[in-house]
């Protein structure tokens, strides 16, 4: 399984025309370019990556696509998330997509911290719809990685009944990525979606 595709594939069906996302971690732009898509020129994207150079190749790949408009692209930290919302007048948020670790073909000491995810999971929570989702694909196989895996894994824990949580890893290999997909149940839909 490819994880990153797995993770696009499993938020795609609560995309719609015009829904808010934000890219947690732009890098190379992949899961930027694809929320562009999904939420159409009636929806809007906001990407944030620490390193300027994600930034450009994520803004590269949008103008190719000619996505630009629909995207804010933001060299920041996730960390900072609430912040970075609020002064865009953004209260609220249909998706989140988390690709932590470091960038491919990238500096790799520039890499996702536990804390620093952690305030962004905690900002998501505040703001995501009833019926949004959320992906965050973690890496246990870099320093550090798996402590991070352990704080995504508590603080899912801790969301209680108004999520439903779906986990993937290669259980046949214990360095496998592991892909959260969470949904913010709403209560007023018949078919919890
Ligand atoms: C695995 S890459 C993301 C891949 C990306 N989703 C894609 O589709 O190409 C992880 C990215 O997280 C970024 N990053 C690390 N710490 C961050 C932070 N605190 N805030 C925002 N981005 C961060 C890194 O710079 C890196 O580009």
């Amino acid at each position: 399984m490819h994880f990153t595709v797995e993770a696009q594939e499993k938020v795609k069906p609560f995309l719609v025309d015009g829904a808010v996302a934000v890219d947690g971690t732009a890098g190379n732009g992949f899961d930027t370019l694809f929320l562009a898509g999904c939420v159409g020129e009636s929806g809007k994207v906001i990407a944030i990556d620490r390193q300027e150079q994600a930034i450009e190749r994520t803004q590269q790949r949008l103008v190719v696509a000619g996505f630009s408009r629909r995207v804010e692209s933001i060299v920041g930290d996730h960390a900072d998330l609430e912040s970075i919302l609020s002064v865009r007048g953004v209260s609220c948020i249909d998706c989140a997509m988390f690709n932590l670790g470091y960038l491919p073909h990238g500096d790799k000491s520039v890499i996702t911290q536990p804390e620093s995810t952690l305030k962004a999971l905690k900002a998501v929570e505040r703001v995501l719809v009833p019926g949004g989702v959320v992906s965050i694909l973690a890496y246990v196989g870099h320093p550090d990685g798996e402590n991070e895996a352990g704080v995504v894994a508590r603080w899912i824990g801790e969301l209680g009944t108004s999520y439903a949580v779906e986990r993937w890893s290669d259980e046949e290999n214990p360095r496998s990525p592991i892909l959260w997909i969470l949904r913010k149940l709403d209560r007023s839909d018949p078919q919890g979606r």
